[in-house]
């Protein structure tokens, strides 16, 4: 009897014959083009033995009692697993595949990327040449004028400030060095232990005068730029709210890359409004897709809004495509799984 593999999302023609030439597996695929219904996943699952699934996709009491003890492995085209039961999935002794590393740099650079666009006004100046409102206004000598990230005749020396310090803020990090930033602050999980020693040698690697791990406040007072890049969940809900952006610097910009609920759009939009803040680049926002003309962040000239493509690079959604099937296919057939996730 074949095994059961049920797949959410079609993964491309580079990467589906991985799955399609293992004739031990019986492959059902979503067939659309858009997210697989939750109902289909439902119907599908039972007696499965594998799943790939997106961050749509929620695995959780339901999903794991409806596929039966038959589950080995849940393999996730994502770095995120806030939709997959963890807790359960150990209780299963079910195995977790997700894609980090592959998307690193991709990540690292789109933050950069809204770092400048954010505080050079991209969003109103490009909307303003696609009105035709380029010849209105011609160029003047302060005209469009925001705060230039690189260090300058004026500062000569610019902060980063990252809330998680992982993979993909030490990328945006190195990003950042030739733009003159010299000063590192971060914050990082409360359960793990302040690391002084390492922060040191992060400093001279990188030739910076310091990494320092700080509080919010303090995080919130000294960025010239903001990154947040820590996981989604309860522990980080709205850890960016009226009371962190209140205390961030007027010139300064928030660029958010990691999950929408990190931070209050209310409250953003509120600080951009009434210029608490200098601007903001988002490429997520909590109750994500449904973020139409109405929403206040969309609302806010200052605010550069992405429809989550931090990852989307040709390059690498293959590298994650590629990843999510042969973990799958390490856990069913005993072979090494390139990212297998351990908590
Ligand atoms: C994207 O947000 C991911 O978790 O890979
Ligand atoms: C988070 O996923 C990171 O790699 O920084």
């Amino acid at each position: 009897k074949r095994m059961k593999v049920v797949v959410s999302r079609n993964l491309g023609p580079d990467v589906m014959p991985l799955l399609q030439e293992r004739k031990e597996l019986e492959l059902v695929v979503w067939p659309e083009d858009r997210p697989c219904e939750r109902k289909w996943l439902l119907e599908n699952i039972p007696g499965a033995i594998g799943v790939v699934v997106m961050l749509s996709e929620k695995m959780d009491q339901e999903a794991y009692d409806t596929a039966g003890p038959s589950l080995r492995v849940i393999s996730t085209m994502s770095v995120g697993y806030e939709h997959i039961d963890l807790q359960l999935a150990a209780q299963r002794n079910i195995k977790i595949g997700y894609t980090p590393d592959v998307l690193t740099d991709a990540v690292a650079d789109i933050s950069v990327m809204l770092a400048l666009m954010a505080g050079r006004n991209v969003r109103e100046t490009t909307e303003l040449v696609g009105r035709g409102d380029w010849p209105k206004t011609a160029w003047a000598p302060f005209g469009f004028c925001g705060p230039q990230l690189s260090a300058n005749w004026i500062h000569n020396t610019r902060t980063a400030g990252f809330i998680g310090f992982g993979r993909i803020s030490q990328a945006t990090l190195t990003r950042l060095i030739p733009f003159g930033f010299t000063n590192c602050v971060y914050m990082s999980n409360p359960s793990s232990k302040p690391n002084p020693e390492a922060d040191a040698e992060t400093a001279r690697r990188y030739n910076l005068r310091s990494v320092r791990r700080v509080g919010l406040d303090e995080l919130a007072a000294e960025s010239d730029v903001v990154f947040v890049l820590a996981p989604g969940g309860a522990s980080t809900y709205h850890i960016v709210n009226e009371d962190f952006l209140r205390k961030m610097k007027e010139t300064a910009v928030l660029v958010n890359t990691a999950r929408g609920t990190l931070v209050d759009s209310d409250a953003l939009a509120k600080a951009l409004r009434e210029k608490w803040i200098w601007g903001a680049g988002i490429d997520v926002v909590e109750g994500e897709p449904s973020v139409g003309l109405d929403h206040p962040l969309v609302k806010e000239p200052r605010c550069v809004v992405l429809p989550h493509i931090g990852s989307a690079t040709i390059e690498t959604r293959l590298g994650m495509a590629t990843t999510a099937a042969k973990n799958l296919l390490g856990a069913l057939f005993d072979e090494p799984m390139p990212a297998e996730l351990k908590r």
